[in-house]
């Protein structure tokens, strides 16, 4: 069963490591993500979670181990190539345009949409693209930022620029989205908001998330696996409810108190 597409990784990283130095900032991590997984990735500072990012996107090139993009060995590959084969992300501190407008930040990441290789060729690349997706302003509608469109995006507040950073990152019609602490910053009420969204384009949009966040709690209660990174190392990966278990990542992150309260 192993040629059935419906049972291939989207991303299957294997033994990845990332020195830097005489850092081991990643240590030998194996993650598989299955199409339509929303899972999240935890751990203190400094464990090492970004750098697993920049490694599974291509922003760096890890210093061993594999990547294969379905099934498609992307091992050393510039970023380009992983975003041409569905792979989107946001980092820790939002990269927008902000001379440019809301609107024209989604659409430049439109640019660089629909390089993947067409499904329908017959009736054009658009057939296969979700209508959610199709043009900056039903991306705006999606991400709630459309009374925004005309404002130049060092306008608009922190938590609108990390929803339109998600904006950009959705107009290169991914299939495998990275959010990297998409959250930081924002009120709990905005936690709760980021979190449901994140579920909903997951659930709509045919996609497959990867979420870094340090808002554990809430991160627990909407995610269905999570990885626990630790100096580098993957220290768990299950469910949140046998995560929040677990002896070493109490140890390690969690603490009792955070575990009791996650756990219920
Ligand atoms: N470009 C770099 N050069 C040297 N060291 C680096 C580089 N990037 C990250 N590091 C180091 O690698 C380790 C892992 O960093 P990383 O940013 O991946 O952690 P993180 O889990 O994302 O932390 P945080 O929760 O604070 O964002 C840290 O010790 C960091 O200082
Ligand atoms: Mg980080």
């Amino acid at each position: 069963m192993s040629s059935d597409v419906h049972t291939q990784p989207l991303l299957d990283a294997r033994e990845v490591t990332v020195r830097f130095g005489g850092l081991t900032a990643v240590d030998h991590v194996d993650a598989v993500f299955m199409p339509g997984e929303l899972v999240g990735i935890i751990g203190p500072n400094g464990a090492g979670k970004t750098t697993f990012f920049n490694a599974i996107s291509g922003v760096i090139r890890p210093t061993s181990g594999r990547l294969m993009v379905e099934g498609r060995d992307l091992s050393g590959q510039a970023p380009h190539r992983f975003a041409a084969r569905g792979l989107a992300r946001t980092f820790q501190t939002p990269r927008v345009f902000g001379d440019m407008p809301v609107r024209e930040n989604i659409a430049f990441g439109l640019q660089f949409a629909g390089r993947r290789p067409r499904k329908y060729w017959l009736w054009g690349e658009e057939a296969s693209v979700p209508w959610a997706l199709r043009t900056p302003e039903s991306i705006l509608s999606l991400i709630g930022l459309s009374a925004q469109a005309d404002l130049p995006a060092a306008a608009i507040t922190p938590s609108q620029q990390r929803l339109l950073e998600i904006g950009m990152a959705l107009a290169t019609r991914p299939r495998l989205l990275l959010l990297d602490e998409v959250a930081a910053g924002l009120t709990e009420v905005e936690v709760e908001a980021m979190a449901r969204l994140i579920r909903r384009l997951r659930d709509e949009l045919d996609l497959t998330v990867v979420w870094i966040e340090h808002a554990v709690t809430t991160l627990l209660r909407h995610v269905e696996r999570v990885i626990v990174l630790h100096q580098g190392r993957k220290i768990a990966d299950d469910v949140p409810a046998a995560v929040v278990r677990h002896p070493e990542v109490i140890e390690a992150y969690l603490g009792d108190e955070m575990a009791e309260e996650a756990a219920a």
